[in-house]
This record gives structure tokens, C-alpha cells and sequence, in this order.
């Protein structure tokens, strides 16, 4: 490990090491004391204060999707509004978060639809079934119908506006050693992000999936807690993953996306102009990020190749649908936890470019 590499790591395991409900509240106390203070109408010269936290890095789709909202929020609200952007998982790890954001404590984030269960919205799991989406062309029509729309609804019941989906493009899969077949992850511990239909289709395989926060993904592969995980170039790259991962299968499986949400209280109580001209910021910024998601993880594979570090697989037409036909089960299993009607409206949806 490089000492800058080792610095950072040290610096981000002191913030962890800060009680998270703890932080949570002592936020929360003071946002709320800010805000009973001065609501929205009154704070005539201050700015309103956005603050919008997430796990990845700047140079992601997502960094760079939250770097743009924020640029046009401020300049369509003509500086009414800041968006301050906390990356990398530097206030709140995944679990946190969503916790947090329901409190008040952050406005906006913009998790995996794979993270939306533990507050009892299974239905965005059905995004995570194995090759659901054939391209990028079907999840990006999916995710803008009707199927896309109801789920960001569901959210809220929870005190969360869902506002837009963002791309991260297709998982990869990796461990030490060559996975070829379905087999080759037979005993593998597999470090998923949360998803029940993940858990399944890494167990139909002779898995061992395991939950693990985004953040402390490397040490735990480094250091063999787990064997194994997947996921999308661009975080593979940013996070350092194909460093301590010998061989990686560039499958497409699994696709990986994010749902910008906010604190509903937050977003509702906007007064009515300012909310449109952020809408509209939000609108940009999500056409954005979905226009750079495919070049952002195309050059993140490449330079992945590049550096040697790591064995990338590109697997044949056949050896593709004999992991999809391993697979396939899970779709059955899943209907019960996410909805029947949801997979079907998803694969009516992406049939089109398929
Ligand atoms: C993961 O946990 O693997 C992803 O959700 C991280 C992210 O936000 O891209």
C-alpha cells in the first residue's frame, strides 16, 4: 500500500471510527436548529444549503453527475441555492446514509437501487436480476417508463423523493482465480452491496455472498475477508479493486444503478420556483451522466487492461449464455420478493432493443 494510499485509508477509518448514530443525531440537531431558526422564507440573504453525500469517487459517473447537478443548481437558482458534495463515502458509508438522509442530516444522495431494502422497498431489486438489460439502450428505457417512475414513487412512504436514475453501466465479476464457468465460484466468498436477488444468483452458483460497505471494499479483499465481487469498470478502477484481484470476467450480468433521491420534507418545502429550477438542474444532470456512463467505463476497463495488474476475460458469445441459462432460475425465486408484475413490465420494456 502506497503511504498517500495508507494516509487516506487511516484518515477515513478515523471518520468511521466516530459512532455513526451519534454523528447522525449531532447533525441532524443542528440542521434542525438552523432551520427552526431561520425557515426557508425568512433566510433572505443565506444561502439554502444542499448537501448531497455519496460512496464513490469525483471521477465516476456518479462524482461526476453530482458535480453537475451542482454547477447548474447554482447557477439556475443564481446562487439561492449551494450544493455542497461530500464523495467517497467521506460522511456516511451505505447504510448510513439512507439513515441519514431520512433524518435530515444530508438533502440528497444518490445510492444503488440495490441499497433500497432495508427500508422495506424490495421492488428496486428486480433492477439487479441477471441480464435483465441486453444494453444500455434498455435500461435507459426502462428506467424512464412507467417501471422507473413507480418505483422512485415508493419511496415516498419513506420520507424520500425519488428524483431520477443515473448509470453506472454493467458489472464485471473477479476473484484470484479464472472464472470461466459457473462453476469456478463454487465456495467463493463474494462481496455483494445489499441486493437479496444478488444473493440468490451468486448462491444458485455455489457462492458465498457476503454484505460489505462500499468503503471498505479493498481491505476486505485485500486482506481475504472475501475471495471475490463485482462490479462496474469505473468503480473497479476508482476504488482500486483490480489491484487485489488476480482475474477479472467482464460478464454484464448485473447492471448497476443509481436513484437520485432527496429528503422529502426538504424538496417539498422548497419554495415552488426554486424546486422547478433545480428540477431542471436535476433533469440536465441526469442526461449527462447517462451520456457518460458507457465512455466513463469503457476508458476505466481500458485502463484497467493497461496496468497489467489484473487478468481481464472477455467471455465468448457461448460461455455468456451458459452463465444466463445458469441463472435464469433465479428470475422465479425473485418474483415473490420483488413482484411478478415488475419483472414482466421489464422485460416487456427492454424486449424492444434486445
Ligand atoms: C456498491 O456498493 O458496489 C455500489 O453501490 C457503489 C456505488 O455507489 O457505485
Amino acid at each position: 500500500m502506497s503511504s498517500a494510499r495508507a494516509a487516506d485509508r487511516g484518515r477515513r477509518a478515523a471518520i468511521f471510527e466516530a459512532r455513526p448514530t451519534l454523528r447522525v443525531l449531532c447533525a441532524v440537531t443542528l440542521a434542525g436548529m438552523l432551520l427552526l431558526g431561520a425557515p426557508f422564507a425568512t433566510r433572505a440573504q443565506q444561502p439554502i444549503v444542499i448537501k448531497f453525500s455519496h460512496v464513490t469517487t469525483p471521477d465516476t459517473p456518479k462524482g461526476k453527475g453530482a458535480e453537475k447537478f451542482k454547477e447548474l443548481a447554482e447557477k439556475y437558482t443564481g446562487g439561492k441555492v449551494r450544493v455542497e458534495v461530500y464523495p467517497n463515502s467521506q460522511l456516511y458509508k451505505d447504510k448510513e446514509e439512507i439513515e441519514a438522509l431520512q433524518l435530515g442530516a444530508v438533502q440528497m444522495l444518490a445510492p444503488s437501487t440495490s441499497k433500497f431494502a432495508p427500508i422495506g422497498i424490495k421492488e428496486f431489486e428486480a433492477l439487479d436480476l441477471p441480464f435483465i438489460f441486453p444494453d444500455e439502450a434498455g435500461y435507459l428505457k426502462a428506467t424512464k417508463g412507467p417501471v422507473g417512475k413507480s418505483l422512485l414513487q415508493r419511496l415516498d412512504g419513506k420520507g424520500i423523493a425519488g428524483l431520477a436514475f443515473w448509470d453506472n453501466g454493467f458489472h464485471m465479476i473477479s476473484a484470484n482465480k479464472p472464472l470461466r464457468k459457473p462453476r469456478d465460484l463454487q465456495g467463493l466468498k463474494i462481496r455483494i452491496s445489499g441486493s437479496k436477488v444478488a444473493d440468490a444468483y451468486l448462491r444458485a452458483m455455489g457462492a458465498l455472498p457476503q454484505i460489505i460497505a462500499f468503503s471498505e471494499l479493498y481491505q476486505a479483499l485485500q486482506t481475504g475477508v472475501v475471495d471475490g465481487c463485482e462490479n462496474t469498470p469505473s468503480n473497479y478502477y476508482t476504488q482500486k479493486l483490480h489491484e487485489v484481484q488476480k482475474h477479472i470476467n467482464v460478464m454484464n450480468h448485473g447492471h448497476l444503478s443509481y436513484a437520485v433521491i432527496a429528503n422529502k420534507k426538504f424538496w417539498d418545502g422548497l419554495p415552488a420556483d426554486i424546486r422547478a429550477q433545480l428540477e431542471k438542474a436535476m433533469q440536465e444532470a441526469t442526461d449527462y451522466t447517462n451520456s457518460i456512463a458507457s465512455k466513463e467505463n469503457a476508458d476505466a476497463l481500458a485502463a484497467i487492461k493497461a496496468s497489467g495488474k489484473s487478468e481481464v476475460y472477455e467471455p465468448t458469445k457461448e460461455e455468456r449464455e451458459e452463465w444466463r441459462q445458469a441463472l435464469l432460475a433465479t428470475y422465479k425465486g425473485a418474483e415473490s420478493r420483488v413482484g411478478k408484475d415488475i419483472i414482466a413490465a421489464l422485460q416487456k420494456e427492454t424486449a424492444v432493443s434486445q
